[in-house]
């Protein structure tokens, strides 16, 4: 019965695609309602302090304008608890307008309701508000001295006895590195359509996820869960930034259960910087110790990362760092620091992405001290088990992944004196750094349909925010029935749906595939038995395996950079990555994943920074001219391998997922060629052409 050949594996086109260049793909605030109303902010120009007199009277009057919402004629909303597991979770715990202080600049304080867009945005700069300022904190340092740090018990890691190990090491590195706040950025800026209809709240939203953003809204307006429903069919990327609810979408569903109308709340581009979420600013202490020949015998990785004065979102910078590599004596600490930012949140490969900038910058800079090949470094310490938990991996191929991608760059021609390789007037740099990420899998719930007419359906409550989930579903369904591709119609971006998993932590894949093919076989049976249609139903999740085995993936980036000493002038020329994320279910959509990635983690290294002034606490570089994103014109030539080797302890087919692994790892990579060709070590990113020439 299976196509012939398999359709599992195959680089198909996205099963979406057509949909989204012809332009009939409905974002969220691409939806059509009736007597819709368009919300537009006034955010606080102070960081810190009150509003003293907040007077919406002249915007009241202005043309259009239904309702000027704020702090005085919002009626209470709730804080949601902390529990995911229960889809309860916001990035920001404050709701909107809940009293007239401010812990940030560009928090609400309030939003104007007009028959246009234009007219809402007009009336914004009418509402007069005078603010009782006081002292702001922005940078770990002042944020250490107005608040203090707090130490993160849970993300404490140890083994051995690190200090003493590391002491009497015979090489060490000692180094701190820091990385700025980023932001997400996803084109699809943020935005939600709420709409009450009969008795419940419908929700056009941007959202990773699809199942907890309804629970959590309903909460925080005090409504019964059944009461709001979801809907997020496409979304124009995500990066961590929609997994969870911010104040604009609280906003637009209170607006619009006041006023009684639609409310569209589009986020503009300049409050995506205070508004949802950023990677926080990180300052990271790595200290390694290690024997002459490059075995690692103590790893101490100590971290700050901000926080927000209303939300605790915790940077665990050091999340790879105590199972990279095999080591007896670990430790991993985080100390946490509130300052007067909006609240930070997962930014892909949360953790993982600038914990590895610092520890594969501090692998190199060891290298270096052992006169030893940092490839060859790597290979000496990969983790035989998982130390930290004390498990075997349930698949390993990182040593393959060293390999390889030191094959396919031309790694062994590499000179490891500094600036000795060239190409006419460019110097050459060569780095390398090793990537990993978490292959999580969680509960699913998949209905398929088989239908007479020789078509199926396959339901989840999942999304797809760009990175392949439409394909991937349709995919199981077409190689376990031998129904053509273009016959499987998918149905997912509804909280009305089975239970499916949040975008994130790149688990989507590997969670939903074992219950695609699950409900896909019990359709068959039902059409066995002569049933039509037949309906096939699963609700799948990890067992007993969790506590047998650690999941992970690990990678290998190369990197070549080249500079132009003559003009200044730094560009990264190729990336060579290989990554073991288990079975590839579809080639394009994989490969597209790790390309975004290093495309982003080159942002990451050489441009991307959000600019606070240090006396108004707002952002300088509110806006995508000034705050840079690696562009086609940034592209180096990228040579992507996908292992694909089935894992066999995550479920059918192996899958273990993919995406944020590809920009773990890749900063530092860069950073370590750039070192090879300039001899400058820039531990505090990006690395700028002021900072090479400094
Ligand atoms: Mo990703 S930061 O888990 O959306």
């Amino acid at each position: 019965m299976p196509a012939n050949p398999p359709i599992i594996g195959q680089p198909l086109n996205r099963y979406e695609g057509r949909a989204k260049v012809t332009g009939r793909a409905n974002y969220a605030a691409d939806n059509p309602a009736s007597g819709l109303l368009h919300a537009w902010p006034v955010a606080s120009p102070i960081a810190a302090g009150e509003i003293a007199r907040l007077d919406p009277s002249a915007a009241e009057r202005a043309p259009g304008v239904v309702a000027v919402l704020h702090h005085r004629n919002v009626p209470a909303l709730r804080r949601p608890p902390d529990d995911m597991a229960h889809g309860l979770k916001a990035g920001e715990m404050r709701p909107p307008f809940e009293d007239e202080k401010i812990y940030y600049a560009g928090q609400f304080v309030a939003v104007v309701l007009a028959e246009t867009l234009e007219q809402a945005r007009w009336a914004a700069k009418r509402v007069k508000v005078d603010y009782r300022a006081a002292p702001h904190a922005l940078t770990l340092d002042q944020g250490i001295a107005a608040h203090g740090a707090k130490t993160q018990a849970d993300e404490k890691n140890h083994r051995g006895d690190p200090d003493a190990v590391f002491a009497a090491a015979p090489a060490q590195v000692d180094a701190t590195y820091t990385t700025p706040v980023e932001v997400h950025h996803a084109m699809e800026l943020h935005a939600t359509l709420a709409e009450w209809q009969d008795d419940g709240l419908v929700v056009h939203d941007s959202t990773q996820w699809t199942y907890g953003q309804p629970r959590t809204l309903a909460h925080v307006l005090g409504l019964p869960p059944e009461k709001v429903r979801v809907l997020a069919p496409f979304i124009g990327g995500g990066f961590g930034a929609k997994l969870f609810l911010w104040p604009h979408t609280v906003l637009a569903a209170v607006a619009a259960r006041q006023l009684r109308r639609p409310v569209k709340f589009v986020l503009p581009r300049s409050l995506q910087f205070t508004c949802a979420g950023h990677r926080p600013a990180t300052r990271q202490r790595v200290r390694l110790g290690a024997e002459r020949d490059g075995r690692l015998l103590a790893i101490l990785h100590g971290s700050h990362s901000h926080t927000s004065l209303v939300t605790d979102y915790v940077e665990s910078c050091g999340e790879a760092t105590s199972v990279l590599y095999g080591c007896a004596n670990v430790s991993v600490t985080h100390d946490l620091v509130p300052v007067n930012v909006g609240t930070p949140t997962s930014m892909r490969a949360p953790g993982a992405c600038p914990g590895t900038f610092a520890l594969e910058s501090a692998m190199d800079e060891l290298a270096l001290k052992l006169a030893l090949d940092p490839a060859e470094l790597r290979r000496r310490n990969v983790p035989v088990r998982d130390e930290d938990r004390q498990l075997p991996w349930s698949s390993i191929h990182f040593r393959d992944c060293i390999d390889l991608a030191t094959q396919r760059f031309g790694w062994a021609r590499r000179t490891a004196d500094v600036g000795s390789m060239r190409s006419g007037r460019e110097i050459l740099g060569w780095g390398f750094a090793s990537a990993t990420w978490p292959a999580i899998r969680q509960v699913a719930e998949v209905r398929v349909e088989l239908r007479a007419d020789g078509t199926a359906r396959v339901v989840c409550g999942t999304q797809d925010i760009g990175t392949g989930t439409y394909t991937v579903l349709a995919q199981v369904v077409s190689e376990l029935t031998g129904l053509p591709f273009a016959k499987i119609e998918v149905a997912i971006g509804d909280s009305a749906l089975p239970r499916g998993p949040i975008s994130g932590g790149s688990m989507v894949t590997a969670t939903v595939v074992p219950a695609v093919a699950q409900a896909t076989r019990a359709a068959l049976a039902q059409r066995q038995a002569g049933r039509s249609p037949a309906i096939g139903e699963a609700r799948t999740a990890p067992g007993d395996e969790l506590r047998r085995f650690s999941f992970r993936s690990f990678g290998a980036h190369c990197v070549e950079v080249r500079w132009d000493p003559e003009i200044s002038r730094l560009r990264v020329a190729r990336i060579t990555t290989v990554v073991d994320a288990g079975r590839i279910i579809n080639h394009k959509t994989a490969r597209n994943q790790i390309e975004g990635a290093l495309l982003m983690g080159l942002g990451m290294a050489l441009l991307e920074e959000s600019i606070y002034d240090p006396r108004s606490g707002r952002v300088a570089n509110d806006n995508l001219a000034d705050y840079h994103v690696a562009v086609h014109a940034d592209a180096p030539q990228l040579d992507v391998t996908l292992l694909d080797r089935p894992d066999p302890h995550i479920g059918e087919f192996g899958a273990k997922g993919l995406g944020e692994i590809g920009i773990t790892g890749i900063a530092a990579a860069i950073g370590n060629a750039v070192f090879h060709a300039t001899g400058r070590r820039i531990r505090d990113l990006p690395i700028t052409i002021e900072k090479l020439l400094a």
